[in-house]
This record gives structure tokens, sequence and C-alpha cells, in this order.
């Protein structure tokens, strides 16, 4: 079975040529090895933009349809909405409970963001807590990977410790010890005392071939029948010194991405107004990056430039092949060439990585039921998931009544 990879995108307006060379690219690559499960995460949009109610509501569904657009396949991956799936909500709380308020704190983001939207009223419960949330959504789908950028990181870290300590507090159950100990008497002496032998062992110095020895005993045993597959299963926990994983340690699949700069060369964001959207009309497209700054000390037409100086140039690391920007580079180092000559072959790049998205998306532009039933279909697959997971989880911390 194929690992499941999970990741979550924040639903606050179009997206831009930065969402998809820095993560949206990345997705559809991971479909073709991946399970991959992508949600709408709304409630995380709603931890910076809680004021705002119309912004999220209208980006829900062009989100998705950019999604697809870009190459996400309904058919592959699972695409769904966050708040459709209450059992979100419940993981966190549950996790709340036991999870350090130092933890949360001491994320980078935190303070980051509190400085940088200094605008908004962050100082709130909902904005402390949202790594704890993100890691719900991670658990909640026992996703063994997360394509996330740099900054999200600590999240997935956080993530790892959660469900560390929650596999500690809750792995084992009440009697755990006491069906360890009938089980090494079904063993047999000679072999119990062999398997507490190499625990011991395997704990001390956690050689694989002192594990490997103790479990062949156990595997033994249980071909044998003197001990039936769930007793092999305790034992070889025992052995290992763990009790059950009910939640998987994710890792992180840090998205080796292109760095697409805004048009000004500072990070691209609706925000700052250096964004080109994904399905920006034609026209507006080339008329923003002829207008883009280039180098500040390439005034005229004859003064010779530095392309390090220049944003244009580092949309030519990222759409131009080697000649062009060969081509590109010494033209603009010996004034052979002008500015808006060098931006020619980025728009055009630009304009031919966008037709496809045009034209997938327009399907769904004009037909929006096809969206909102492939979400529904996704809704329903995740949520199968979620609610397996909220059983065992509920069952391990004694909340089966
Ligand atoms: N926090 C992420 C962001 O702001 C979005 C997100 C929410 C996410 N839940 C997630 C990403 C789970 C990966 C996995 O971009
Ligand atoms: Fe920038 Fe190209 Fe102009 Fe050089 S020639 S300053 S790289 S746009």
């Amino acid at each position: 079975m194929r690992q499941r990879v999970l990741s979550g995108m924040r639903p606050t307006g179009a997206l831009h040529l930065g969402h998809y060379h820095g993560a949206l690219k990345n997705w559809v690559k991971l479909q073709q090895d991946y399970d991959c499960f992508y949600f709408v995460a709304d409630w995380h949009a709603l931890t910076t933009h809680y004021e705002d109610r119309s912004i999220i509501e209208k980006t829900v569904y062009d989100m998705v349809i950019d999604w697809i657009a870009a190459g996400v396949d309904p058919e592959r991956a699972t695409i769904f909405i966050q708040s459709r799936l209450p059992e979100h909500a419940e993981l966190f709380t549950l996790l709340a409970m036991g999870t350090p308020l130092s933890w949360l704190e001491r994320m980078p983001t935190y303070k980051d963001q509190i400085e940088k939207l200094k605008d908004k009223d962050l100082a709130t419960y909902g904005f402390l807590g949202y790594p704890l949330l993100q890691a719900a959504d991670i658990l909640i789908y026992k996703a063994a990977f997360v394509p996330v950028g740099e900054d999200q990181a600590p999240h997935v870290e956080i993530t790892r410790e959660v469900a560390r300590r929650f596999n500690h507090l809750y792995g084992r159950a009440f009697d755990h010890d006491q069906q360890v100990a009938d089980a090494l008497v079904r063993l047999g002496k000679d072999d119990a005392r062999y398997v507490e032998k190499q625990r011991k062992a395997y704990g001390q110095d956690g050689a694989p071939e002192v594990l490997a020895r103790g479990e062949s005993v156990v595997r033994k045993a249980q071909a044998a029948g003197a001990i039936d597959s769930d007793t092999a299963e305790l034992l070889l926990g025992h052995l290992k010194g763990a009790g059950k994983s009910v939640l998987t340690e994710p890792g992180v699949l840090l998205t080796e991405t292109s760095k697409l700069p805004g048009l000004d060369g500072d990070k691209m964001s609706k925000s700052r107004g250096n964004a080109i959207d994904m399905r920006e009309e034609p026209a507006m497209v080339t008329q923003k990056v002829r207008r883009m700054p280039t180098d500040p000390q390439r005034v005229r037409r004859t003064d010779i430039g530095d392309p390090d100086r220049c944003p244009v140039w580092k949309f030519h690391q990222v759409y131009s092949d080697e000649p062009t920007r060969e081509w590109a580079a010494h033209g603009c180092r010996t004034a052979g060439i002008g500015c808006l000559d060098c931006k020619q072959p980025v728009i055009d790049a630009i304009l031919k990585e966008q037709q496809p998205w045009r034209e997938r998306a327009e399907a769904y532009l004009t037909n929006p039921k096809q969206v909102h039933w492939i979400v529904e279909m996704g809704t329903e697959r995740a949520r199968t998931v979620a609610r397996q997971t909220m059983k065992d989880v509920r069952e391990a911390m004694g909340l089966n009544y």
C-alpha cells in the first residue's frame, strides 16, 4: 500500500505563481508515489482572518479549482475541506489536554507572525493553538509524510512530539504489565528468560541483531501455536520497549521547489501587491512583467547591468532554460539587450505555463457542481479514515463508554 501524504492550504485568496512553485507543483508530483490527502485549511485561515467571513467563503472552491487546474488529480488525490470534518476539532481538544503551553509558545511562527501582522490582534487562544490544530490534522490521517516549506517544519516537529507523548501516555492498556507477564508464561520458562535477556540488552545498546534474536523466538512460539498473533504483537512491543503506537509520527518532506519571488523581488504575496495569479489574464501578465523593476543601476539602455541585482533574473532562474539564461545574463552585463527584450522570454514562459491551467479551470468554472461533487467525495473518503482514528484514540484514552 502506498504511504499517505497529507498537506493543507489556507483559503485566503486566489492562488498565485508563488503558491504554484512553492507548494502546488510538488503536490502534483507526489501523487505519483503517495496516497495524497490535500485539504482546504479553512479553520486555519480563521486563526488570522477571524474577522473576515467573506474571503474564506469566496476562496474555498476557487482554490480547489486552482489545485485541479495545476494538475492535482481528483481521481488519485483525496481533496476535502477541514471544517466538514469535526473529527479534527475533537482530536485537537483531546490533544490540548496534555500539551504543555511552552511547546506552543516557543513555535517560531508564533512570535514572528504576531510581529509581522501588527494590524491584527493575534493575542488569541486560537492563534496560539494553531500548530496543535495542525498536529491534529496530520495525526488524524496517520500521515507518513507532510510536504511543507521550511517555515512550517517546526509544526511537523511538534506533531511528532505530540504523537510520541500520546503514545507514551495512552499506548499501553491499563493492565499492560499483567498481560505481558501472562504472555511470558505462555512462552515457557526458557524462551521467556531468553526474551527478557534480549529485551534488556536491546534496551541498553539498541543492537538490531539482539532484537532480531528475541523476535525469532516469539515468532517460533507463534508458529508452534503456543501463542496467538495478538500475544505475539504484545511481546514484540514489549521486546522493543514500546507500547502500541496509536498515533503515527510523521516525517517532513521539505519542498525543494524553486522559490519564485514577487514582481519586486520580495516574497510573492497578494497583500504586497507583487503577485501574478495562477489564472491571471494574459494581458495583465504581460503588463505586470513589463513593469517589473530591474537592476536599479541600469537606468539607460546603454548602461550595463548585473542580473544579481534584478528580480527579473530570479524569474529567468525558474522559467528559462540554460541557453536563454546565458543570453540574458550576457546581454545584461554587456548592455547587448534591453530590459524589455530580457523580459519577453519570461512573459512567454509564464503564458505557456498558464495555458493548460486556464483550460482545465474553465470546465469547472462553468460547472461548479462538479467541484462540489469532487470535494464531497473526498470529504467522505477522509471521514472514513478520521473516524477510525478517533475510535482508536477514544479507546486508548479510556473514552469508549
Ligand atoms: N499551517 C499551514 C499553512 O499555514 C496549513 C496547514 C494546516 C497544513 N494544516 C496542515 C499543512 C497540515 C500541512 C499539514 O500553510
Ligand atoms: Fe534585469 Fe534583464 Fe534588465 Fe539585466 S537585462 S537588468 S537581468 S531585466
